[in-house]
């Protein structure tokens, strides 16, 4: 068996162009532009890139844009004024700060910092807590990414065995969390692996979906997983530079190998990554939406 693609570049396009729609609805009928601020921290190359593409694509769909960029010895207090500033800009509906942030930075305080009505990110622990909850919030930009992919994929989610490898806060707890919710694109049952997980390959063997965000490139292979199985590479990993220096990008999964047995699979790069960018436009035009409610 030779896997079905699933693009996340193709689906991110449709959802952008429904995004579009409705910022243009936003100000012809409310007068309101949807506003994005991101706050780099340093020159981190990885993050810098990231937060260019975010920029770009909130540009292109009629976003507002700001794109802050602060030295990395900024001191904690000042970036929180920083924060704090933008929690106070009606123009800007959603906020986001770069992670990871320089070593002398309480990275949880800034998190908490943000208004968690302007916390597109989705890691405020209000929204956390309340997405737990299965109370409406703003979703973590990645796992609400793998959710509409896995949905628009027409995969089936209920009763599902879903193995997820990764327990970072942005990817692993919270997609784990979703896919158990009681409710379509959820209703799974989940089994969450990490590092200290005894026998790996008992749980990835047992997958029907399997979702991989452990930031270790190509660490599944074809014989840990089972033949039909649907594959969620979250890995962006640098493997190199090509001749005209761009980054030579590898996922967390074996591409070549696991392809092979899966049902279908998401490339790297043009899986994730593209999804991840888009919900975040999709958070930023919900706080716009939900500011005008604010305001009745
Ligand atoms: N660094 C890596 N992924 C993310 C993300 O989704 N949001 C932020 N703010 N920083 C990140």
């Amino acid at each position: 068996m030779s896997a079905k693609i699933i693009s996340g570049t193709e689906t991110a396009k449709a959802i952008r162009e429904e995004l579009k729609t409705e910022v243009t609805e936003l100000k012809e009928k409310y007068n309101v532009v949807p506003g994005l601020v991101t706050i780099l921290v340093g020159d981190n190359p990885a993050s810098q890139s990231y937060v260019a593409a975010k920029n770009k694509t909130a540009h292109a769909l009629g976003i507002h844009s700001e794109q802050v960029t602060v030295p990395g010895d900024i001191s904690e207090d000042d970036l929180l004024a920083l924060v704090d500033k933008y929690n106070n800009d009606d123009k800007i509906h959603g906020i986001l700060v770069q992670l990871p942030l320089p070593g002398h930075i309480n990275e949880a305080k800034v998190l908490f910092a943000i208004d968690p009505d302007k916390d597109v990110d989705g890691f405020h622990p209000v929204n956390i807590g309340k997405m737990m909850l299965g109370e409406q919030c703003f979703l973590p930009c990645t796992p609400h990414g793998i959710l509409e992919l896995l949905q628009r994929s027409g995969v089936e989610t209920s009763g599902a065995e879903v193995v997820v490898v990764g327990r970072s806060n942005i990817v692993g707890k919270p997609i784990a969390n979703l896919m158990l919710q009681k409710r379509a694109g959820g209703n799974a049952t989940v089994t969450l692996c990490h590092t200290r997980t005894r026998d790996m390959d008992f749980h990835t063997r047992r997958a029907d979906i399997l979702i991989v965000a452990a930031g270790v490139p190509k660490m599944i292979k074809g014989d840990q997983v089972k033949e039909g199985v649907v594959v969620i590479d979250v890995g962006v990993n640098r493997i190199g530079k090509s001749e005209s220096g761009k980054a030579i990008l590898a996922g967390d999964v074996d591409f070549d190998s696991v392809k092979e047995k899966a049902a279908a699979i998401t490339p790297v790069p043009g899986g994730v990554g593209p999804m991840t960018i888009t919900m975040l436009m999709k958070n930023t035009v919900q706080a716009a939406r939900q500011s005008l409610d604010n305001k009745e």
